[in-house]
């Protein structure tokens, strides 16, 4: 038996992981379960799952499990005897789990990417560990166990819920509509990011620290099926695609038995009910973020921190009805233009550094 621990595990991802776990329970005893509060559903998974320790972030007793909370909890889980660690928890409060998980040298599968692109430029080669659940990375990374020769990775994008939708009708652009993503269904963060873009911004910078891969061997493609998830160009030119239907297991399947490959009972692609599949440019004159996004990447540093802390608190305001949909491009630029961080040299650094784009911008993250 492995023994998993399943971060964000009330999640969209989170609750996905533990469907692939339910469908191999000899293969798998979740030791540890992390999400940020007490909820129906998280007593439903201790029920269910029985794991030995409860992470939260706003601590409650529970009868039969140990409460951990804080980052003396986090680094206590990281220490564990886990075989697996699963980092689905939504946005930067990922972050803390991340860097202790890969401080302790463990295998570590994360679907958090704000994590990657803040910690990315700081620890550097200790990604080249983890095993990716994005399902693009997740595509790329399965392509590139068998190609070495790679001239350039191919990210795909739905295009999110606006890709026929006109820039003028963005300001009237409301939570509700901007939640309606046509393929996917996740958490609100990830599906207003997906809406705006960022989402392939930050999938960029993700790429680009967890396969080594400059910036102009990264490229990104719309492809409003969402069918292949990541394409690799050969150096003779030829194209390798990564296809499988819309569901997030998949990914996760791969992760969880990595390096085998197992039978599973999901649903098999039919070829032939997709018909058709389609490839366009990204418009970034209508997604300016996505640009916004690769240029804050190229320049590194804390350029990436300050992208992504500005993101999440612009999204939480949107959400919030406190800023129009447009704004939320404002208040990422204005914010990458106002600060020039020196490049954090640890952990504090880049915490110090969160905290000052959340007091410039009123909001919070972790
Ligand atoms: N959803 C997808 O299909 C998808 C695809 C690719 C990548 N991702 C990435 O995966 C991550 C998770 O996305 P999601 O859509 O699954 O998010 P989600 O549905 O919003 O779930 C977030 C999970 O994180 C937990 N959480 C939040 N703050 C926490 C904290 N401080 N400590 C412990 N747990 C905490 C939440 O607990 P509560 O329920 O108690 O709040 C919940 O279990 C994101 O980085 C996203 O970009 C998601």
């Amino acid at each position: 038996m492995k023994k998993l621990a399943v971060l964000g595990a009330t999640g969209s991802v989170g609750s996905q992981t533990l469907d692939i776990v339910r469908r191999f329970k000899d293969k798998f005893d979740v030791e540890v379960v992390a999400a940020s509060k007490v909820s129906p559903k998280l007593l439903k998974v201790i029920d269910e799952f029985k794991p030995k320790y409860v992470y939260l972030k706003n601590p409650e007793p529970i009868e039969g499990v140990e409460v951990l909370s804080g980052e003396e909890g986090i680094k206590f889980i990281s220490s564990l005897d886990i075989d697996h660690f699963v980092n689905a928890v939504s946005g930067i409060d990922g972050i803390l789990f991340t860097y202790h998980i890969l401080e302790t040298g463990k295998k570590l599968a994360t679907a958090n990417k704000e994590s990657v692109v803040c910690l990315g430029g700081l620890l550097k080669d200790k990604f080249k560990k983890v095993i990716p659940l994005d399902s693009e990375h997740s595509a790329i990374f399965q392509l590139l166990q068998k190609e070495k020769d790679v001239d350039k990775i191919y990210l795909t994008s739905s295009g999110g819920p606006f890709l026929y939708t006109d820039r003028d009708e963005f300001s009237s652009v409301t939570p509700e509509k901007a939640l309606k993503h046509p393929k996917w269904s996740m958490g609100q963060k990830i599906s207003i990011d997906s809406a705006t873009l960022m989402n392939k911004g930050l999938e960029v910078i993700e790429a680009h620290y967890l396969f080594g891969f400059p910036y102009e061997r990264i490229d990104v493609v719309i492809h409003p099926q969402s069918i292949i998830h990541g394409l690799i160009q050969l150096k003779d030119s030829t194209i390798l695609a990564h296809l499988s239907p819309t569901d997030m297991r998949y990914p996760i399947l791969y992760a969880l038995f990595y390096p085998e490959r197992v039978e599973s009972n999901l649903k098999k692609l039919d070829l032939l009910s997709i018909g058709k599949l389609e490839f366009l440019p990204p418009d970034t004159e209508k997604f300016p973020l996505l640009k916004v996004a690769i240029e804050a990447g190229k320049k590194g540093g804390a350029y990436p921190i300050v992208l992504t802390v500005a993101d999440e608190i612009a999204v939480r305001k949107f959400l919030l009805g406190e800023i129009s949909f447009l704004d939320i491009e404002d208040l990422i630029i204005s914010s990458l233009e106002k600060f020039n961080f020196p490049e954090p040299k640890s952990i504090n650094d880049v915490l110090s550094i969160i905290k000052e784009v959340e007091n410039y911008l009123g909001g919070k993250v972790c």
